[in-house]
């Protein structure tokens, strides 16, 4: 396996993790963490051995950012020329559903990172918020557009503007997250849910992944056209046939993975 400076990562039964590793800055994305994350999450995507993956952070923080260290004296020529954060749009390209297990802080950056993975585990002790107003500056990898549409404008302006955060009650509430467990179980809720996920029929499950990704993209008819092309193209699979036998034959599937 890769050695990261940033990251930890393993293979849980098929499942891929990444655990963001800078717990003195509370896990403050700089740019090394963020090609370190896009980088897991593509050699995890290429394994035969992985079907889903998992994102998670530390008890205290999921991620409290982008890191401000960093940023502050950068001009605005080098944010350009570097394309800052723009790495992060690597993550849109990753084909195997991934799931963020969150617990404590997902601020800034970090509620952007949870917000670009599939699904939100968020422990009852994780706090969201995009408090980059309150540093001069504004969400800059997707906090005003997916949170808008994960939530509605109202809350995300709320958000946006006030820097107010929100607890997990509030954030299963509004629809940013899926589950809200207790803190100690996030992490192995959310590894069974990938486990869950990675035992199915991979082609579908990365189809059934782009058709929902495309929900938040195209009109209604674009959306149930391409949904009703990709289910066709389910049948093309081993794992159609083998699914939809082993109900008739009621024994589980033994999906191969084509
Ligand atoms: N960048 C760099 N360092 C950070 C950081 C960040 N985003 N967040 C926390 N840290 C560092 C702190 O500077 C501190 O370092 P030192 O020990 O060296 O002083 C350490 O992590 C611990 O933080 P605190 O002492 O502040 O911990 P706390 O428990 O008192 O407060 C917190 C926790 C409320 C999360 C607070 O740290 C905080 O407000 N952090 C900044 C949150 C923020 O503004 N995030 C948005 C960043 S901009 C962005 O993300 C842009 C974008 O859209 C991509």
């Amino acid at each position: 396996m890769t050695a990261y400076a940033h990251i930890e990562t393993e293979i849980r039964g098929r499942v891929g993790l990444i655990r963001l590793a800078r717990p003195k800055q509370l896990n403050a994305l700089n740019d090394a963490l963020a090609h370190e994350v896009v980088a897991a999450l593509e050699a995890f995507d290429a394994d035969a051995e992985v079907g889903a993956m998992v994102i998670t952070g530390s008890e205290k923080a999921f991620a409290a950012g982008a890191d401000i260290a960093e940023m502050q004296p950068k001009s605005v020529s080098e944010m350009i020329v570097e394309d800052y954060l723009g790495v992060w749009d690597g993550i849109a390209a990753i084909q195997k559903p991934i799931v963020a297990a969150v617990r404590g802080y997902a601020l800034g950056g970090g509620c952007e990172l949870a917000m670009m993975c599939d699904f939100i585990v968020a422990g009852d002790d994780a706090r969201f918020g995009q408090p980059e107003i309150k540093i001069g500056v504004l969400p800059g990898i997707g906090g005003t557009q997916r949170l808008a549409r994960l939530v509605g404008r109202n809350l995300a302006m709320d958000m946006v503007l006030t820097g107010r955060m929100i607890d997990a009650a509030e954030a299963k509430a509004a629809g940013l997250v899926a589950r809200v467990v207790p803190a100690a179980e996030t992490l192995e809720t959310a590894l069974a849910a990938a486990e869950t996920i990675a035992a199915y029929n991979l082609p579908a499950v990365i189809l059934a992944k782009e058709a929902v990704r495309r929900a938040e993209e195209t009109t209604l008819a674009e959306g149930l056209r391409f949904e009703r092309r990709a289910f066709h193209a389910a049948f093309a699979t081993e794992g159609q046939k083998e699914g939809m036998a082993a109900f008739l034959e009621k024994r589980p599937p033994r999906f191969s993975g084509r």
